[in-house]
């Protein structure tokens, strides 16, 4: 079968033909070629409207284009975009402000991906272990299916063997063990420890929520043992699960916030690491950096995400609008779905394998209009812009409904 069977259209065939010569072939995306987009909506190169229910993981929680993001990208492209860290801007300082109060932390690290957010914070918490802790080359107690990117130390604590296979030499100092369970991390962590780097819900794996006292419990295992905490909250936080951070959740606040995707509104990379001075006070000149890390661009977009999530109405229509969507995703259990987990507006749905795999049937949803995810095989990830509306939302469950039952055997 080749990628553009079932492709009708041919604007389509000819980008996705351009694709196939000249992209690296690093993903296996859906034959749906997108031109534009507004709110929860994506319009394709041949007029077709989809709506997005991925939302870039995480990355458009606000909205494709949304109006106030926008606006502000706008304006700074006007006056300043990049002087590199060289100098200072007038954006930055402002930008981290907000978002440490947003975060109730003391600093930020500015930097630009999410695996940037993640490589850094492990460098933070190994320059912290060195500096204050007094173990050097301490080791990190990580949970095993994680997703924190792909550069080669991330993927070195990863189980997927598709992200690790013929990338070695891996980096060393990691310490996997079962995501939720909080008696075999105390048992990883040894006095040479440093940090416990973990998802609060796990996306890539499945929208894995863990038992309820997981992050209580490692909170306070991070207390007792003089062990950073570290939340990875590049996929989870900032109103996808209906507050502002995951954690929130199990009322538990990590030493260390990563964060990214939605940080820069859909529009611009941006990422950063959050956490108090003892923690980020460990960074000096020249130990570490980017060159469009905290970019004027991206600060000031970065300062319109952190107002606008201060007004609460994106994780308000989280909690709302994912109560209704899991309500009637737990719906389809039965006919082909055989479980729904997540928090707020964020789904993953296992379907029964009789049906086909998560990626047959992502097909079989895009020609109905609808944009999925795959993920792990046989699960679905429906994450759809925050904007979306319950009218939509039912829309889109409907479809999944007739293309459940247009693949049964
Ligand atoms: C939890 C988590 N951490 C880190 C990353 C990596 O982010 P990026 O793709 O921006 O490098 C992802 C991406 O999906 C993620 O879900």
């Amino acid at each position: 079968m080749t990628i553009l069977e079932g492709v009708d259209n041919e604007a389509t065939k000819a980008v996705i033909a351009l694709d196939e010569r000249y992209v690296a072939h690093n993903y296996s995306p859906l034959p749906v070629v997108a031109a534009s987009a507004e709110g929860a909506w994506i319009t394709d190169v041949a007029g077709r409207r989809y709506l997005d229910c991925l939302a870039a993981y995480s990355a458009v929680n606000f909205g494709h284009r949304n109006p106030e993001i926008v606006a502000a990208a706008h304006a700074q492209l006007d006056a300043l975009t990049l002087v590199s860290r060289a100098f200072h801007s007038d954006r930055l300082a402002p930008f981290c402000q907000a978002l440490a109060e947003l975060c109730g932390k003391d600093m930020v690290l500015p930097m630009n991906s999410g695996a940037e957010a993640v490589e850094s914070g492990i460098k933070v918490a190994r320059k912290w272990g060195t500096d204050v802790k007094g173990v050097p080359e301490g080791n990190i107690v990580v949970a095993r299916n994680n997703f924190h990117g792909r550069t080669t130390t991330i993927i070195s604590f990863s189980d997927d063997e598709t992200a690790r296979r013929g990338f070695g030499p891996y980096t060393p100092g990691f310490r996997p063990v079962p995501f939720g369970d909080a008696a075999a991390a105390a048992d990883a962590v040894d006095e040479r420890t440093v940090a416990i780097l973990i998802e609060p819900i796990q996306g890539e794996a499945g929208i894995i929520v863990p038992p309820d006292d997981y992050l209580p419990r490692l909170r306070e295992l991070c207390n007792q043992r003089n062990v950073l905490l570290i939340a990875d909250e590049i996929q989870a936080g900032l109103a996808r699960t209906g507050r502002t951070f995951a954690c929130e959740h199990w009322g538990v606040v990590p030493d260390v916030y990563l964060l990214g995707k939605a940080l820069g509104g859909g529009v611009v990379p941006l990422s950063a690491v959050v956490a108090d001075s003892d923690v980020l006070g460990v960074l000096h000149p020249s130990e570490h950096g980017s060159t469009f890390g905290g970019n004027p661009l991206a600060a000031a977009v970065g300062s319109t995400v952190v107002s606008m999530l201060r007004r609460g109405e994106y994780q308000k229509r989280s909690t709302e609008l994912g109560r209704h969507l899991h309500n009637r995703l737990r719906g389809l259990i039965g006919h082909g779905v055989v479980a729904v987990r997540g928090l707020g507006l964020w789904a993953g749905v296992d379907i029964d394998p009789a049906l086909g795999t998560g990626k047959h049937l992502s097909m079989r949803l895009a020609e109905r209009g609808v944009l999925v995810k795959d993920t792990q095989g046989a699960t679905l990830r429906f994450a759809p812009p925050l904007v979306v509306t319950a009218e939509e939302i039912d829309w889109a469950v409907d479809q999944f409904a007739d293309a459940l039952a247009d693949s049964r055997p």
